[in-house]
């Protein structure tokens, strides 16, 4: 007997919702938001008004391509934290509306978990990672570094005591007038620059924590110091500055997950994420792993920024558990351990 689950994802900025059977994708579709591009970053309101023009096609179109009835669902997963309130009471009233309506149970899923469980989607690995394994996880609002234990328990021994991995990317870009998301465009940008050509120093922070906020700073002051010098300074060198603060945001992910293969003797690492879209960080990750001989699970593309079948096949793991939840579940905007 197959599991058949419809997935929802509005944490942030995209509506998705996907169809899965079993740990196979029917369907993953995902609208974005344009609205946020020339704000620097995403504006809630704004989010949640387009979640709510968008969940309903996005959910018709994701079922009418997965090739399934509406009446061959199992269950219905949906993310339910942590994000943007606005945003995720869109996905939660629509997962619980459709729940109810015809009769099946409803699962929550922890943004976090299931952005590492995306390595457990079909076809993406020979074999996915054996447990334990390490997983960095790299978004727009955090970054840690989990022990996995198994599909359902996970145990974060690093994250973030400020700003998050992709927030660095996003406020570089931010600084230097690039547009949001600024992940994508660092890192395009950042292949015809010299990576070595300016320095920026990492933070001292001790045991597996991570801090960025210092790095924006001292990258602002780094732009507001030498444009009084040079009004042209940020065209004259933009491809090298997102080149080094790239590299900067990448040594010091590199840095910590190295200690955390140390500490815990974990040589099966992953990487999971928006910013595990970044093709130097892919790239570098199987260097560290080549020669710290570490397993590296890197997923596939469309699976590392927000997507619904990473809320799927968390879904499925929880539905084989049977754990589901009631319709008086509400949606959180942080998680205390994360
Ligand atoms: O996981 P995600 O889609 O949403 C959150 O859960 O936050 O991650 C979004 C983050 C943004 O900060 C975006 O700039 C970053 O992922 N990102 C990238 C790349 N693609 C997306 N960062 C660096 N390089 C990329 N190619
Ligand atoms: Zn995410």
């Amino acid at each position: 007997m197959h599991i058949n689950i419809l997935a929802i994802e509005s944490s942030c900025d995209d509506t998705s919702a996907a169809v899965m059977q079993d740990t196979k994708v029917l369907s993953n579709v995902i609208a974005g938001q344009d609205v946020h591009f020339s704000y620097g970053g995403v504006v809630p309101e704004l989010a949640s008004r387009a979640h709510q023009q968008h969940i309903i096609p996005v959910v018709d179109t994701a079922i009418v391509s997965s090739g399934l009835q509406k009446t061959d669902i199992d269950a219905v997963a949906y993310t339910n934290g942590p994000g943007l309130l606005g945003s995720l009471m869109v996905g939660t009233s629509f997962a619980k509306a459709f729940a109810l309506a015809i009769n099946i149970p409803l699962i929550e899923v922890d943004h976090l978990d299931a952005h590492i469980m995306a390595h457990f989607i079909a076809g993406q690995h020979p074999s996915p990672p054996e447990f334990p394994f390490l997983c960095l996880t790299v978004s727009g609002g955090h970054t840690q570094i989990t022990v996995v234990k198994d599909h359902l328990h996970h145990t974060i021994i690093g994250k973030t005591i400020d700003d998050a991995a992709g927030e660095a990317f996003d406020k570089a870009a931010k600084i230097l007038g690039l547009g949001y998301p600024g992940g994508p465009i660092i890192d395009k940008l950042a292949k015809k620059g010299n990576k070595h050509k300016f320095l920026f120093s990492e933070p001292k922070i001790a045991g597996l924590d991570f801090s960025y906020s210092g790095l924006k700073t001292s990258f602002l002051y780094h732009i507001r110091d030498n444009i009084k010098k040079d009004p042209d300074y940020i065209t004259n060198n933009i491809n090298s500055l997102v080149a080094s603060i790239q590299e900067t945001i990448i040594n010091i992910l590199i840095h910590k997950v190295t200690l955390a293969a140390k500490k815990t003797g974990i040589t099966t690492i992953a990487l999971a994420g928006g910013v595990s879209a970044n093709s130097a960080l892919r790239e570098r990750i199987l260097e560290e792993g080549e020669k710290n001989k570490w397993k590296v699970f890197i997923p596939n593309i469309e699976y590392t920024t927000d997507n619904a079948a990473m809320i799927g096949i968390t879904g499925y793991y929880k539905y084989k558990a049977k754990l589901f939840s009631s319709l008086d579940a509400t949606p959180y905007t942080r998680s205390s351990s994360k």
